[in-house]
């Protein structure tokens, strides 16, 4: 059993839902798990847990300055310990390859910026929650979808107008049991110490 810190950072929530599953998926394998918000007072200590993990959400092509800076100050633990970068994006929904490499682009560079070596970095398909966007931004994205239509559906981004949550929640509880992989026999979770002793 570890202890894991979950450091987030969410826009529009569709991280916290994503990191709400993770915990609630690495709980149940008997981890002691903290999840924190980076928008909060108290972000969490990396150095007195086994494992951490952060997740963060991409606007305009950026994860955020306050998760940089968290990384950068941490980096050091961050790289002493199993650790994880859960990249929560549109481009991780595409449905192709070019569209799709928008997403790994993305998280390199955060990564090379902040001179972490995560031992996993997971892509995550997020949301689009186009009805709560304001008007501006509601005729922004039908323009983009209309001037675009052709450019955007070759590339296989998903609509830009269509309200939906492309998570594969699944995919994120596999998720869950790599990275219980990570943390070697003396701390991994129940389900892998079941599955030691039945081999
Ligand atoms: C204003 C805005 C800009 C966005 N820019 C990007 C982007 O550059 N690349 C991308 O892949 N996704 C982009 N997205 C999609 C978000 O990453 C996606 O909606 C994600 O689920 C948001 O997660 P959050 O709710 O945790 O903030 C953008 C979304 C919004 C609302």
């Amino acid at each position: 059993m570890a202890s894991i810190l979950i450091v987030f950072s969410t826009r529009e929530g569709q991280t916290a839902r994503v990191v709400a599953h993770l915990s609630g998926a690495l709980d149940a394998m008997g981890h002691r798990v903290l999840a924190t918000s980076l928008a909060g007072r108290f972000a969490g200590r990396p150095e007195s847990h086994d494992a951490v993990i952060v997740a963060a959400s991409v606007h305009a092509g950026e994860h955020g300055r306050r998760v940089a800076a968290f990384v950068k100050r941490h980096r050091r633990v961050l790289n002493s310990r199993p650790s994880a970068f859960v990249s929560v994006s549109l481009s991780a929904a595409a449905l192709n390859e070019v569209a799709g490499k928008a997403a790994k682009t993305q998280a390199q560079r955060f990564l090379d910026s902040t001179g972490w070596r995560p031992d996993r970095v997971e892509l995550v398909a997020g949301a689009l929650r186009y009805s709560r966007f304001s008007r501006p931004w509601r005729w922004i994205l039908r323009f983009a979808q209309r001037r675009f239509r052709s450019e955007l559906e070759e590339s296989g981004w998903p609509d830009l107008t269509i309200e939906r949550e492309y998570t594969d929640w699944n995919e994120l509880s596999a998720f869950a049991s790599r990275f219980d992989q990570l943390l070697g026999p003396g701390r991994r979770g129940r389900a892998a110490s079941d599955a030691d002793t039945d081999a």
